[in-house]
């Protein structure tokens, strides 16, 4: 499932993001931090993770997605890995197709996290750069992603995927990984849907008999396959 988060930052977040991530901010290469195939395949900067700005801008955005009540329902965290920033434009402007590493090592945290979902953070306009779409290469075909800022989008983790060439501009984003207490993307996708529409159904009439019982269904599914 591709799924878009629509409210993940305020319009104020992003202005002071903006400039934060500005030519002046510790920008490195981004091929300084992905392994074998990705990295023949990365050609873009991003901010070195062990700076002071780096940290700041992860809680902004780890604060961010926790309070998206639409991020837990699909995403179902168990573990987040810390949000990296990245840049292209210029030289540095694609990052070709590629598979994420299955489990990642986070040197901050000394953790290790199964990539189940991955999640993109539009941080500045389609208007502010040409190129530089998400695509990626789901179960019905190929899908380019290219965001207003402040919206996310979440995708499964087995995707392939690739940043396509900017040719104007920069593309500024966050992006992360999480683990999902449940690990299996189609057991995700029904108690996604379940969720969405028990909220619906509750809006319509209340809280019923036939609510109660399917909530109560819902957390006997999320029982039965969740691992924390
Ligand atoms: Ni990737």
């Amino acid at each position: 499932m591709i799924l878009v988060l629509k409210n993940l930052l305020s319009s104020t977040d992003l202005a002071s993001m903006q400039e934060a991530l500005g030519p002046q901010a510790p920008w490195i290469s981004g091929s300084s931090s992905a392994g074998g195939q990705a990295a023949a395949q990365k050609n873009n900067q991003q901010l070195a993770q062990d700076s002071e700005l780096a940290r700041t801008l992860q809680q902004r955005i780890l604060q961010a997605v926790q309070n998206d009540p639409l991020f837990f329902s699909a995403a179902l965290p168990h573990k987040l890995f810390n949000p990296l920033f990245n840049c292209y434009g210029g030289d540095a402007n694609h990052y070709g197709p590629h598979i994420d590493g299955a489990v990642l090592h986070s040197r901050q945290t000394g953790e290790r996290v199964r990539t189940d979902l991955s999640c993109t953070v539009f941080l500045n306009g389609p208007t502010d750069y040409d190129g530089g779409e998400l695509c990626i290469h789901d179960t019905y075909g190929m899908q380019a992603i290219k965001l207003p800022a402040g919206q996310a989008v979440l995708y499964p983790g087995t995707s392939l995927h690739e940043v396509r060439p900017v040719t104007r501009g920069k593309r500024l984003a966050s992006f992360f990984w999480v683990q999902s207490m449940v690990r299996s993307d189609e057991q995700r996708r029904l108690l996604f849907d379940l969720d969405m529409n028990l909220l619906k159904l509750r809006q319509q009439h209340g809280e019923t008999t036939e609510t109660t019982a399917l909530t109560g269904t819902y957390h006997n599914l999320l029982r039965m396959w969740a691992e924390t």
